[in-house]
């Protein structure tokens, strides 16, 4: 898969992509991220590609050319199956959503700053706008950062079997059950008997009423009956 991610503070992004399971994949060839500046396609010799919004009112809006021009640069060479605006009005991202995006090819995305975009750009060239969650970032590179490592781990090839997502919490719609490492007692506190059974079924079967358990006590939202 391949990612553009257009921003005006592209070292936000280095940093989180860049280690651990993404540095994996992408030295492993299976995630290809790029990076590119907005200042690039400032509109003069100044970088300004932010300026006053029309009406009034404080704060400073990313304009349409130098995102245009970067967007149509980028889509000179690549054709994209979304181009996603990270913004806090957008919808809110979920496993469902990051396993149909995992999916895609080649995704672009746009980090807003300031009052965010141009509503001219997200008219006619975003295909889909994405929040990380009700609250409000200083800009949309963390919330970028967030759905390309969410996306990473899922391609074929990035996580181990040790890693697996299949037993991710929300995979099927519930928490992950509790986890152990040795010791099997320390402080006095025990690991629960069942992990160290040596009996898969029962292990199975332990994770899974856990993995209930938990899911109705704390995301009743995410269990299909509320219960
Ligand atoms: N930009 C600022 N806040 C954001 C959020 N919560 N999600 C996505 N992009 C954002």
């Amino acid at each position: 898969m391949r990612i553009d991610i257009i921003s005006v503070l592209p070292e936000l992004l280095e940093s989180p992509l860049n280690h651990s399971i993404m540095k994996r994949a992408r030295e492993k060839g299976l995630l290809e991220v790029h990076t590119h500046a907005l200042r690039t396609w400032a509109v003069n010799k100044y970088g300004q590609v932010d300026d006053y919004q029309f009406g009034g009112g404080a704060g400073m809006v990313m304009m349409c050319e130098p995102l245009v021009n970067a967007i149509e640069s980028l889509q000179a060479n690549v054709q994209y199956d979304e181009i996603i605006y990270l913004t806090p009005d957008g919808e809110r991202l979920s496993q469902r959503l990051v396993n149909q995006l995992s999916l895609r090819q080649n995704l672009m995305m746009i980090c807003g700053h300031y009052k965010g975009i141009d509503e001219r750009v997200r008219e006619h060239f975003v295909t889909r706008e994405v929040s990380i969650g009700d609250y409000v970032l200083s800009g949309g590179e963390l919330a970028a950062a967030v759905l390309t490592d969410a996306i990473g781990r899922l391609l074929p090839g990035v996580l181990n079997d040790e890693t697996s997502a299949l037993f991710d919490s929300f995979q099927d719609d519930l928490l992950a059950p509790p986890v152990y490492t040795r010791p099997a007692e320390f402080r006095g506190w025990k690991v629960p008997e069942v992990l160290l059974s040596g009996d898969p079924r029962k292990v199975e079967d332990w994770r899974h009423d856990q993995s209930l358990a938990r899911t109705r006590n704390r995301r009743p939202d995410l269990l299909d009956d509320g219960a």
